[in-house]
């Protein structure tokens, strides 16, 4: 097997042992220390953010600035140029903290083009990258998909021979999943199942190397709780949609995390997530409008209600875009059951909105420094909770942040 070392010196590490606790506690200080930067999103706060009291020149600095401006930091924001302190040491700080390295990977070998016949590109750019970055001391003998989808990433895996079990509660996908892997010669099991049901845990054998490519929330959880209780030798993870979880807050796994004085609800859970990479321009011509239509409206229902709130919006089919601005603020009055508008200045209103928007989305600016460092602190918490649990963990990313955002995996193995 030829693996590329990734990291030489000019390049950060993957995190493992003592180096994983250390940079929980610092990023824990980070964030706590920062929480009034970062918990509040400038979405729903108007005319202004608590913050912005503190850092006057800032926020005005931000509030100036256009919506294109913000569009091009929006990824990179510890890259912006001239913006005023505390932003620069702030960004400095959050990049530091969020330095990792890539897992080493395997060299690319010959796939037979049709395990990915059907796969769109980006997708099998993620599967690959993730199936390269494996390397157990015990070579797998029996992969389990978990949240498996169509199970392309474990078919990729066990194309040299392992067992593959699939494991995923959509019934449609389990059906084509099955198919697909009779197409091509992989006796895999495809097994209906909810990984957060109680019987999920008998779907796990020690024998087994579970894998997770983008299990959302607790679905990526419950594997590591129940991988460890079935005492599997090894697994990997690679998460998403944090915010994905059924309880108010955040349920820390890791000590490290219960005793942080960090509490997380479901909106401080989406900050991760927030990044736009993945956009076509008709989609964020889309997402633009309705963030403009919706902060517009905002200002409409403070004062229909007579109230200065943030009245939270439920997501809307796309055909609201279609009516013209009125309609949709009177349509959304009705669905929030609100009094109805009275005569109003509409491209006055709508314009508005887009100035908004375009406040908005600078002074998210501040907030987006804190991305990845939360995103980090999450998946150290996972770690640490692994590490106690007697594996020891890598932590590194497994493709570029173009290929995927959510780029973290997390690489677990025992004795
Ligand atoms: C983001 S997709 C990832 C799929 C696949 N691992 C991949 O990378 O292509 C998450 C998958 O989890 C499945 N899923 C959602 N809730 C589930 C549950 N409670 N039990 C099992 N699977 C679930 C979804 O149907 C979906 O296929």
């Amino acid at each position: 097997m030829h693996i590329h070392a990734m990291s030489d010196h000019s390049n950060p590490h993957t995190l493992s042992g003592a180096a994983l606790e250390q940079r929980f506690a610092e990023l824990d200080q980070f964030l706590l220390e920062h929480q009034a930067l970062w918990r509040p999103r400038p979405f729903v706060h108007y005319p202004t953010l608590p913050w912005e009291t503190d850092h006057p020149e800032l926020a005005h600095w931000l509030r100036q600035q256009s919506l294109e401006h913000a569009d091009s930091a929006h990824n990179q924001p510890h890259q912006l140029k001239g913006a005023p302190d505390p932003f620069p040491q702030l960004a400095a700080t959050a990049a530091r903290l969020s330095q990792l390295g890539a897992h080493p990977q395997t060299a690319t070998t010959s796939i037979p083009a049709r395990l990915s016949n059907g796969i769109p590109g980006r997708k099998w750019e993620q599967i690959n990258a993730f199936s390269r970055s494996l390397h157990f001391a015990h070579p797998p003998t029996h992969w389990l998909d978990w949240c498996s989808g169509k199970g392309h990433l474990g078919r990729l895996l066990a194309r040299d021979g392992a067992q593959l079990t699939c494991l995923e509660h959509d019934d449609e996908l389990v059906r084509s999943g099955q198919q697909l892997s009779g197409k091509l010669g992989i006796p895999a099991q495809h097994i209906q199942q909810d990984v957060l049901s109680a019987d999920a845990s008998l779907q796990l054998k020690t024998a087994h190397t579970p894998v997770a490519l983008h299990a959302c929330g607790e679905l990526h959880t419950r594997l590591l709780q129940l991988a460890s209780a079935a005492n599997c030798t090894q697994l990997a993870i690679a998460p998403c949609c944090y915010n994905r979880i059924s309880t108010q807050h955040y349920q820390p796994l890791s000590q490290q995390a219960q005793q942080s004085a960090l509490i997380l609800d479901i909106d401080d859970l989406g900050l991760p997530l927030s990044e736009t990479v993945t956009a076509g321009a008709r989609v964020k011509r889309h997402r633009d409008q309705s963030m403009a239509w919706r902060l517009g409206f905002d200002l409409l229902q403070r004062e229909l209600r007579g109230e200065n709130s943030y009245l939270s919006t439920p997501s809307l089919p796309a055909a609201y875009l279609d009516k013209s601005f009125d309609v949709f603020c009177k349509d959304l009055a009705k669905l929030k059951e609100l009094p109805e508008p009275n005569t109003q200045n509409w491209p006055a209103l709508e314009q508005l909105g887009w100035q908004r928007l375009a406040v908005v989305r600078n002074l998210e600016l501040l907030r987006n420094i804190f991305r990845r460092p939360l995103e980090l602190w999450l998946l150290l918490d996972r770690a640490l909770y692994l590490e106690a649990s007697g594996y020891q963990v890598k932590l590194g990313t497994f493709c570029a942040y173009e290929q995927s955002p959510r780029n973290l995996l997390l690489l677990a193995e025992r004795n």
